[in-house]
């Protein structure tokens, strides 16, 4: 099988890549990327060395490249990671969110309509959902929660999944969606709050603590992630949609809390800063369709995933360092300097 894995120099598609490569190298893999800011080659340099796999540096929603390389790999399977994916930057700028969340994704869909395929995957997020309450830990997000988005990001994911759901209907197209909670671990781009502690903390720098500190984030090892969408793209039903995500509710606090002790950093580092507007409060999911249809089940507990990502972050410094002397400055200065 051929399969078009688009975003795939970024965070989760990277991981998802190397997933791929190791349990189904029968399959061809190539990586559609547009290589914006949170995309990153030195992040697929080892993939770069397999037969299998080829990196192709393409917008998703220009529509002459993505119907070029339909025609030159003939897909089987298109994965769909590409997409603006901070909160905090659609925020300042929602356009570009707009344009590759939507009409990207629109782009994808047209072409596996005019080239037939045999499944298109979209990666979409709790975030589709809006919030919880802090005050009432029994609820849960279910696939049947309705869409009630709270920032331009959600919002434009949001609009993505209902054009993938349109086109399913309309235009019969094989399609399935999963809708997964906060990742974290390896390659994690250091503006999202864990590798953004991890790295401020080790520098001995300021951690800024959006308001007070106690919304709440279900946290999933982005491995976990990279199994679920592998078995939905897969086996799961078509026209579904799957939540993603492994009872791993922490207040932020707690996050940051816990990356301060594996790190041996003291806790007045912490800063509260003013809170990001339309903060959500709270994400929780419940995975109980894809455990009961499909028989997935996250792999990786919190306490272990935070101390493999650490100690990530502590053996790639190279990695991490490189993005921190660029725009990053800007970007940093930019969203915290009056904050
Ligand atoms: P990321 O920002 O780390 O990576 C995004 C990648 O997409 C980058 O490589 C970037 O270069 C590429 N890209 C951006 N615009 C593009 C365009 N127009 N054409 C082609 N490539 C483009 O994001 P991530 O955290 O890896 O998230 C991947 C997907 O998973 C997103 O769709 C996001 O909404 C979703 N998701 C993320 C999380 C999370 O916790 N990070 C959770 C649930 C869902
Ligand atoms: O739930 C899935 C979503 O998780 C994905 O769809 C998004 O692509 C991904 O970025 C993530 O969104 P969040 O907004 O939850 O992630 P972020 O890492 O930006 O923030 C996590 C929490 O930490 C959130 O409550 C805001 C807070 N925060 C974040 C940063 C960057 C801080 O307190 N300080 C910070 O500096």
């Amino acid at each position: 099988m051929t399969i078009i894995v688009t975003g795939g120099a970024g965070f989760i598609g990277s991981n998802f890549i190397y997933y791929q490569l190791q349990k189904h190298p029968e399959d061809r893999i190539v990586c559609m990327d547009a290589l914006t800011y949170a995309g990153n080659l030195k992040t697929l340099k080892e993939a770069m060395t397999h037969d299998q796999f080829r990196f192709v540096k393409a917008d998703i929603a220009d529509r002459g490249a993505v119907n070029q390389l339909f025609e030159e790999e003939h897909p089987d399977i298109i994965v769909n990671f590409a997409a603006e994916s901070h909160v905090d930057r659609s925020v300042v700028n929602p356009e570009v969110f707009l344009r590759t969340n939507i009409m990207g994704t629109q782009v994808l869909m047209d072409a596996c309509r005019k080239y037939g395929i045999k499944r298109y995957h979209q990666v979409s997020t709790d975030e589709v959902y809006g919030d919880l309450p802090l005050d009432q830990p029994e609820l849960f997000f279910t696939e049947d929660t309705p869409i009630h988005t709270s920032s331009p990001y959600s919002a434009s994911k949001a609009g993505a999944d209902l054009i993938v759901l349109a086109y399913a209907r309309t235009f019969k197209l094989p399609v399935s969606i999963t809708r997964c909670s906060n990742n974290y671990g390896p390659y994690h781009f250091p503006e999202k709050l864990i590798p953004l502690m991890i790295s401020r903390a080790l520098a001995d720098e300021s951690l800024p603590v959006y308001g007070t500190g106690e919304n709440i984030r279900d946290w999933l090892y982005v491995e976990d992630h990279c199994s679920a969408i592998d078995l939905v793209m897969r086996k799961g039903r078509e026209g579904e949609v799957y939540n993603v995500g492994g009872h791993n509710e922490r207040t932020n606090l707690e996050v940051v809390r816990t990356i301060l002790r594996e790190l041996d950093k003291p806790e007045r580092l912490i800063h509260y800063v003013t809170d990001r507007p339309g903060h959500d409060r709270r994400y929780a999911i419940d995975p109980a369709k894809i455990h009961n249809e499909l028989g997935w089940l996250p792999q990786t507990r919190f306490d272990d995933g935070i101390r493999m990502t650490v100690q990530w972050y502590l053996d790639n410094q190279s990695w991490w360092q490189d993005i921190l002397k660029g725009d990053y400055q800007n970007y940093y200065q930019q969203m915290y300097g009056n904050r």
